[in-house]
């Protein structure tokens, strides 16, 4: 039997029960991920592994082992993943998506009506005893209905976060390559979008390209009360860019489920700002969403194992 090393607890015990019908299983039982060194000498002499988001799988752990065939990530992202050297060594890398697209663009809209509302404001008004007599202009926020929602990166998650936001009356934009047919919305430039928008939320994955894709030129273009949602990956905004804009007020808000780094050092100056939203990483965290990802890393590695082509190949 071939050899796999599962670099974090899966969501269950069955999920690696099925995995030892298959395989010689090996599981980093850790609450944190495992360290690089760690990492390196369980993969040695595996024909597979299955990462999480918080492995980095480079080079120097690709070119180490020859037996490796298969890097199933279970992740929708895979920018912890050298895709170059894993392609130069003939290693298949495998994601999980569309199953994580509802939990995802749940969030989004989560995280749009959270600044909308000014919920967290309103919250911590409340915790430092600022709360007073209802007042007719206090704590004033936004209605969705007929607000303007621009969407970088129209993918899966950003095609899915516009049929919710569509069915709240807003109006959507996008910028980025068509991924689908029937978008609900209007294609415009980049310029428009930012111009036009009242929440900007961002959809793209991370490589080469997005890398700092969003920075004060941008912010400078949006309007001064809008609103940036991130629920991606953190460096594709250039994030002390972004600090800059909101403390001058350029722009009117953030809520971020990812950042650069993550975590967060809870001494971020993005945390000391009320108009600025921070989850950790939550997109794809949902029992359902979780065991689905699993299931789905797993079949990636049966279906290579059986000769046959993995379906959820990122590096054909
Ligand atoms: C989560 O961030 C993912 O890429 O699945
Ligand atoms: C607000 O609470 C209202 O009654 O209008």
């Amino acid at each position: 039997m071939n050899k796999i090393f599962v670099t974090r607890q899966l969501p269950n015990e069955e999920l690696v029960k099925k995995l030892e019908k298959f395989f010689i299983v090996d599981v980093w039982k850790g609450e944190n991920p495992p360290s690089k060194k760690i990492l390196k000498a369980r993969s040695k002499g595996c024909w597979g592994l299955l990462t999480m988001l918080t492995e980095k799988i480079d080079l120097d752990i690709i070119s180490d082992n020859p037996s490796l065939k298969i890097i199933a990530n279970m992740a929708v992202g895979y920018d912890n993943i050298d895709i170059q050297a894993a392609n130069r060594f003939s290693i298949k890398v495998t994601n999980t998506p569309d199953v994580l697209t509802k939990s995802t663009a749940e969030l989004t809209i989560a995280l749009i009506f959270m600044m909308a509302k000014r919920l967290q404001e309103g919250n911590l008004a409340i915790r430092n005893n600022e709360w007073g007599p209802w007042h007719p202009s206090w704590m004033l926020g936004k209605d969705l209905d007929n607000s303007k929602l621009g969407i970088i990166g129209p993918g899966k998650i950003g095609h899915e976060v516009a049929k919710i936001a569509k069915s709240l009356n807003m109006q959507v934009m996008y910028y980025g390559k068509k991924t689908k047919k029937n978008f609900p919305g209007n294609f415009v430039n980049l310029e428009n979008l930012l111009k036009n928008a009242d929440f900007i939320s961002i959809h793209l994955s991370l490589n080469k390209e997005t890398t700092k894709f969003l920075n004060m030129d941008h912010f400078t273009m949006m309007k001064n009360d809008a609103v940036l949602i991130n629920t991606s990956r953190g460096q594709i905004i250039n994030q002390s860019d972004l600090e800059n804009a909101l403390k001058k007020k350029i722009i009117g808000g953030a809520a971020l489920d990812v950042t650069d780094p993550e975590p967060l050092p809870a001494t971020s100056e993005l945390l000391k700002m009320q108009n600025v939203f921070i989850s950790p990483h939550l997109g794809s965290a949902t029992k359902k969403t979780r065991l689905a990802m699993a299931s789905l890393a797993i079949k990636n590695l049966i279906e290579l194992n059986a000769g046959r082509k993995p379906p959820n190949m990122v590096n054909e």
